[in-house]
């Protein structure tokens, strides 16, 4: 693991990447030069354990030998032709194995983009033309991207939004549930009536889209009886349900999708970062009246599910239908959870400890119970120095999200718990 060490080549790219790339782009001095299953290589030859994956796009592992064999040989046949004008097998496989993942028992169709933004994007234009109406409901502490729609749908004021509207029109903000500050699901409930009451008509509701784990705003899993709930009070009213499953989807839960562990069946979703296995690409899938119904033309983009990023994703969304594939996600997850559940009875900086099967999440707090941003970045700035890539979420900045990829031994997760534990022994926070 790492110890101090020279970082010629890091500080010579920091001084590039300051003298060349966007400062408003964040990251920290951190160089890649190669990367494996949940382990990663800087330029400086520091190995790290990686808990983040890629934001979730490492749920296969990094260079997954499956995925890459697969792009190299769609590499020979050819690259990019545009759906549209050219059609080619591999995008109809991926859209296959989308709505092999979306739960229902009707007949569904599938779309392909390049990122999670433009799934979401997508299932919005598409709702609307569907039901003819305008209002989009999304909830608090949610994230659904950083394009003009998907700002105006995301929670967090800063960095994601400020001063940079105008918003995107006919966006309403319903109680999202958090039962470790109070928020219970009855709660919610109760505030998307209130706001049919005092913000929009049902009748004018289009979607209510959600993630049923959030990710970005704190690793939230929806408590148990919330979407069944909001999906009835959605049918009651004729409005959609899109699940945003481009963080929780694709084996991040330990099932393709996160909506099974709740028995919900959304009308579309949205997927992407891990269902590229490390290139991008992102979908929607749906009830197929609802896919077919906007008119020719009305869906598309030049490089959406591009031939390359469609070989990928055909290898990683087969290994995600995969029970062996799913088993050993779930065990992982089981094996954290119990190391964490001990971890916080123990360190009294660990609030809350949630998640589902291996997406989980560590609420930070302070002797008071409130949000302790300042003991997160402490741990987090702690583990990098130790080998250990985390990072944080939340509205309040105040979780650690484990998103480690779904291929980690058992050795490895005992490794980077042991780290963890002991930032938070170094943080103070025992
Ligand atoms: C739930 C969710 N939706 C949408 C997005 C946006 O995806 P992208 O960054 O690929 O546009 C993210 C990204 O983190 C996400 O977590």
């Amino acid at each position: 693991m790492t110890t101090i060490h020279p970082t010629p080549n890091t500080d010579r790219l920091a001084a590039e990447r300051d003298q060349w790339v966007s400062s408003s782009v964040i990251g920290r001095p951190f160089f890649v030069e190669k990367a494996e299953g949940a382990k990663l290589w800087d330029v400086d030859g520091r190995e790290f354990l990686d808990f983040v994956g890629g934001i979730g796009t490492a749920n296969h592992g990094h260079s997954n030998p499956d995925i890459i064999a697969a792009v190299k040989e769609q590499l020979d046949e050819y690259l990019h032709q545009c759906f549209s004008l050219h059609s080619y097998e591999p995008y109809i496989d991926v859209c296959r194995l989308l709505c092999q993942c979306h739960p229902g028992d009707f007949e569904k169709k599938a779309f392909l983009a390049n990122s999670g933004a433009e799934a979401v994007e997508n299932a919005i234009k598409i709702a609307r033309y569907a039901t003819g109406r305008e209002g989009i409901i999304c909830l608090d502490n949610a994230f659904h991207g950083r394009t003009l729609m998907t700002m105006t749908l995301t929670a967090k004021v800063k960095p994601y939004k400020y001063a940079l509207g105008p918003a995107a029109p006919e966006v309403y903000r319903a109680t999202g549930p958090y039962p470790f500050r109070g928020i219970s699901s009855d709660d919610a409930i109760e505030g998307l009536h209130r706001l049919f009451k005092n913000q929009i008509d049902p009748s004018k509701v289009a979607a209510i889209i959600y993630e049923p784990v959030q990710g970005e705003g704190g690793f939230l899993p929806m408590p148990d009886d919330y979407p069944m709930r909001l999906h009835e009070i959605a049918a009651e009213h004729g409005i959609l349900i899109i699940a945003d499953e481009v963080q929780s989807g694709m084996g991040r839960t330990g099932t393709p999708s996160a909506v099974e562990h709740y028995g919900v069946t959304p009308d579309l979703m949205t997927w992407a970062k891990s269902m590229g296995g490390g290139l991008p690409i992102s979908g929607v899938s749906g009830r197929a009246e609802l896919m077919d119904c906007v008119h020719k033309g009305g869906l598309g983009g030049t490089y959406g599910g591009n031939p390359l990023s469609c070989a990928a994703a055909k290898v990683a969304i087969t290994q995600v239908l995969d029970s062996d594939f799913q088993d050993s996600a779930k065990a992982l997850g089981a094996r954290m959870r119990a190391r964490l559940d001990d971890a916080a009875k123990r360190i009294h900086a660990i609030g809350d400890v949630r998640g589902l099967g291996p997406m989980l999440g560590i609420e930070v707090v302070d002797a008071q119970g409130q949000p302790d941003a300042e003991t997160t970045a402490a741990v987090v700035n702690g583990a990098f120095d130790k080998g250990l890539v985390l990072m944080a979420a939340g509205v309040d900045s105040n979780v650690i999200r484990v998103l480690v990829p779904l291929v980690a031994t058992e050795a490895q997760i005992d490794a980077g718990m042991a780290i963890l534990e002991a930032c938070f022994e170094e943080a103070g926070a025992r």
